[in-house]
């Protein structure tokens, strides 16, 4: 299994393109259900959970392909694909695949609205916490839809089509917004959903759903309404920059020292992490190409934070921040309110000499004046690259295992940070 290597010690100086964001390219990979034509999608990273849902697509009948360069092929930024579903063969999605990736469920709201039917695995537990399903169940019952959960499958099924309602969520949830959606699409009549997620995800998927002939307003705010047409077209979309992955690299630099250019990277997709890095006493600077972070002989002030759903602090980046809050001069607080186990990282940044202790759902981190090098691993993708993150400042090696998980999400990471001047490689086997 592959591993890095990282010795940390180097500032950090130059230009890191960033890349399409994993969390918008899924759900609009899966939008190509809804239509028989091809939905095209420029910027499309290149990343194992995109080829892992590229081929669970591919089960239900989504052809795909990409312009010039073989898929496979490293260093494929940016890409257009197209994804083509002009015959759904199978609406059934099995266990062996959703429990893999997560968000795979997702394809049980455009299979319902075009085909009347879908089965799709229940995902099961994933090592940020229980993650149920419920919100999708109830949103999708208020489309007019039959559930029933049999054998570990959630069996869905509206032979006369689904009907327009207004569903209130009782908590914010990203993928059910997602799904809910893209049920509504093709609903018969007006859905209004209350108390939607606001993430800029939603409003790509809104804008491409539009593109496509789907009719929404309110995208981006906390009620969507959406009038149900009889079908939808191919389109063209651009997925957005990742937010995640600017915030990650964002506190690379402010943990490493330096002067970077993130390029390509939107501000308003992630104003309250860069407020609060601003803070923390790191120089922030949007430019006309992206976004200018900056640490140069300044310290690391603490400071607190509380995940949100968006615009707050997003979950995503809560590892990284305390990755980076480890070398603060002082204590700062830390507290996750989306995921109720996501503080699997804790344990292994105390390898590297951090000083963290858990309050329930707060961590209380003070900060130390140096990390030393050791081997880590973690259990999801987030909490690995916090520890990368570590790594950059920690004196000596620092080998992060189970690369897998970065890979799931980060393009070309150990590329793109030693070409900001870090030592950091990748060891295979
Ligand atoms: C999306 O997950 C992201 N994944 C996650 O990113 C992200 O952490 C999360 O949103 C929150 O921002 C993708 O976009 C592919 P939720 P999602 O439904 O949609 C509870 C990463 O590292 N809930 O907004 O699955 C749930 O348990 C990943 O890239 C229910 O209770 O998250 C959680 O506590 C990890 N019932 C809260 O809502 C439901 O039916 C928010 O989850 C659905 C969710």
């Amino acid at each position: 299994m592959d591993r890095i290597r990282i010795v940390g010690g180097a500032p950090l100086s130059g230009t890191l393109p960033i890349s399409g964001a994993k969390n918008a390219a899924l759900p609009l990979m899966i939008a190509s259900l809804l239509t028989s034509e091809t939905l095209s999608l420029e910027n499309l990273p290149h990343l194992a959970d995109v080829e892992q849902l590229t081929r669970i697509l591919g089960n239900h009948g989504v052809d795909f392909s990409v312009d010039g360069r073989r898929p496979s092929q490293n260093g494929l930024y940016p890409r257009t694909a197209h994804f083509t579903a002009a015959r759904i063969v199978d609406t059934t999605a099995p266990y062996e695949l959703v429990s893999k990736m997560r968000a795979s469920f997702w394809v049980i709201g455009p299979l319902l609205a075009r085909m009347g039917e879908a089965k799709v695995s229940l995902p099961g537990g994933c090592a940020i916490g229980t993650r149920p399903v419920d919100l999708f169940i109830d949103g999708l019952r208020a489309l007019g839809a039959e559930i029933d959960i049999e054998n570990g499958y959630v069996l869905a099924r509206a032979p006369k089509g689904l009907t327009g309602g207004r569903f209130e969520f009782p908590k914010v949830s990203v993928g059910a917004t997602h799904v809910l959606m893209m049920a509504a699409t093709l609903a018969k009549g007006q859905t209004v959903l209350a108390n939607a997620a606001r993430e800029p995800e939603i409003v790509n998927l809104a804008e491409c759903l539009t593109a496509m002939g789907a009719r929404i307003e309110g995208a981006g705010t906390s009620t969507i309404t959406i009038e149900g047409v009889t079908s939808l077209s191919g389109a063209r979309c651009g997925v957005i920059p990742d937010r995640i992955e600017t915030g990650t690299y964002a506190m690379a630099v402010a943990m490493a020292g330096g002067d970077v250019l993130l390029e390509g990277a939107r501000p308003d997709l992630l104003q309250s992490a860069l407020d609060t890095l601003a803070q923390a006493g790191v120089e922030v600077s949007p430019t006309n190409s992206g976004i200018r972070i900056a640490r140069n002989g300044a310290g690391i002030e603490p400071v607190d934070v509380t995940t949100e759903p968006f615009p707050g602090f997003p979950t995503d980046l809560q590892a990284q921040f305390m990755g980076l809050m480890t070398r603060a001069a002082g204590r700062s607080r830390i507290t996750e309110t989306i995921f109720e186990n996501r503080f699997m990282h804790v344990q292994e940044l105390a390898r590297l000499g951090a000083r963290i202790s858990l309050a329930g759902q707060t961590a209380i981190v003070d900060g130390v004046e140096r990390l030393k090098g050791a081997p880590v691993m973690a259990t999801d993708l987030r909490a690995s690259v916090s520890l990368v993150i570590a790594g950059l400042a920690a004196e000596g090696e620092t080998i992060v295992n189970r690369v897998y998980h970065l890979d799931r999400g980060f393009e070309r990471l150990e590329e793109k940070l030693s070409g900001c001047g870090a030592t950091i490689e990748r060891l295979s086997g």
